[in-house]
């Protein structure tokens, strides 16, 4: 996801080497077409030029003569800095960038939005104008996004198309369901623009990940002491749901197992969704022998209420002395039954010596690399976007990262577990 500097390490007196880590978005450097097809939906594939510009894309729009009915060429070349292709006969076309040229450029495409009739010729592999000549020329992973009409959408006619498509190596973004333009209910609305973005991450990220099981752990535990009240801490699920998305991008089949939070599991991801942390510890414990790789980012509370009252606690007058009781240590419990090919990673939260802090959980839970969390920098830890990690190894090999957004540290953390399946150690 970034290209790296110079990587730091620790030397042998043991100091802490920062390492520059050269951030770049999401699609750097890479060429997108996008085809547009003449549905009501249209007018959404002009916010997606917006989103796949920002995250770092060259996009060239081409467009059907139908979708030049719904939203202007003008749009389309004002928001993505470059030509819009319609007609196959025009010279001006044809001379600026023809469409044997387009189909080579591109490393995606992705058609959104994508018509019954779009989808019935390219299933017929009819090439008939200057979209459909560069859906046959092309060799790039091309990405789907079918909106149409509900019965249009259920046609066995259009189900069979689709199928054909899934089956010649398409990938497929398929609708969501809905209130559709035409005022009926059902499948067929455009699939939401992040659903069809991150499809299209996953499309042209390296599947360094392939055919391994994963499981994160994400969000904070609720410890309850009555119906209404509980003991927990503020994590947002943020990093733990950043992991799962980039490592599910990098094609690892993702467990997510995840206490309270507001986010949506990525797509594909399998979710187990616990509220406490003994809650978390069965989930975990049943899937962890499959798993190649663990990453436990979950802020699991140490303690819980020794008793959760029935019902809610009434205000007393006097001061109350709340009995706790220690919570299992998860990671620590996997560390001790941990099989020799297993990766093992874990997250420290810390306010006050971090390294050290750190070091000591990495070697008493038997992991084979920690994540240093300092709490007290800003843009780092619970609820931000950003983090700011040192990650320490088992061979004493610390790298200090600059403040990088969650994604970002995730694949930091996925390519140290690479590594790991890489050098032969397991
Ligand atoms: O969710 P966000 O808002 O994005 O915030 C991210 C985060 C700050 C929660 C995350 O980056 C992080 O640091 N997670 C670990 C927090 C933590 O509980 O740290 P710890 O030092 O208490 O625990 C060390 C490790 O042991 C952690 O991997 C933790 O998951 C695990 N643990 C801790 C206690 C326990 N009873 N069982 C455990 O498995």
């Amino acid at each position: 996801m970034f290209h790296r500097g110079d990587r730091g390490r620790q030397d042998k007196a043991g100091r802490v080497n920062r390492v520059s880590v050269r951030k770049v978005a999401m699609f750097k450097d890479k060429s997108i077409l996008l085809g547009v097809s003449g549905g009501i939906a249209a007018y959404k594939a002009a916010e997606l030029v917006r989103l796949l510009v920002k995250a770092g894309a060259t996009v060239r729009v081409v467009m059907t003569a139908n979708a030049a009915q719904f939203v202007t060429p003008l749009t389309f070349q004002a928001l993505s800095s470059n030509p819009v292709g319609l007609d196959l006969f025009s010279l001006e076309s044809e001379s600026q960038i023809g469409h044997i040229h387009q189909a080579r450029l591109a490393d995606l495409v992705i058609l959104a939005p994508a018509t019954a009739n779009l989808v019935a010729k390219m299933a017929a592999g009819i090439a008939d104008d200057y979209l459909t000549t560069i859906l046959l020329a092309t060799t790039a992973p091309v990405l789907v996004c079918p909106a149409m009409n509900v019965k249009m959408w259920e046609h066995p006619a259009t189900q069979r198309n689709v199928e054909t498509l899934a089956g010649l190596g398409y990938a497929i973004c398929s609708p969501a369901s809905g209130s559709l333009a035409c005022r009926e209910e059902g499948t067929g609305r455009l699939a939401d623009l992040a659903d069809i973005t991150e499809a299209a991450a996953r499309l042209i990220t390296p599947p360094g990940l392939s055919g391994k099981r994963v499981l994160v752990s994400a969000g904070p535990t609720w410890e309850p002491l009555d119906p209404v009240r509980f003991l927990s801490n503020p994590s947002s699920g943020k990093m733990g749901y950043a992991l799962a998305r980039v490592a599910a991008r990098r094609s690892a089949r993702v467990h997510l197992v995840s206490g309270p939070c507001s986010l949506e599991a990525p797509p594909g991801v399998e979710l187990t969704s616990v509220t406490t942390a003994l809650e978390m510890q069965a989930a975990i414990r049943a899937l962890a022998p499959q798993m190649d790789a663990i990453v436990m980012a979950a802020a699991v509370s140490d303690y819980r209420p020794s008793e959760t009252a029935p019902q809610k606690r009434k205000k007393g007058d006097a001061s109350e002395v709340l009995r706790l009781e220690a919570n299992p240590d998860i990671l620590a419990e996997l560390g001790k039954s941990k099989p020799p090919a297993q990766v093992l990673a874990g997250f420290a939260a810390e306010t006050e010596n971090l390294v050290e802090n750190a070091r000591e959980k990495l070697v008493a839970k038997n992991l084979d690399f920690i994540v240093a969390n300092d709490l007290m920098k800003n843009g780092s830890g619970f609820g931000t976007d950003t983090n700011e990690v040192k990650i320490l190894e088992r061979d004493g090999k610390i790298t200090a990262l600059p403040r990088l957004t969650k994604e970002e540290v995730a694949a930091e953390v996925w390519d140290r577990v690479q590594r790991l399946f890489s050098d032969g150690s397991r």
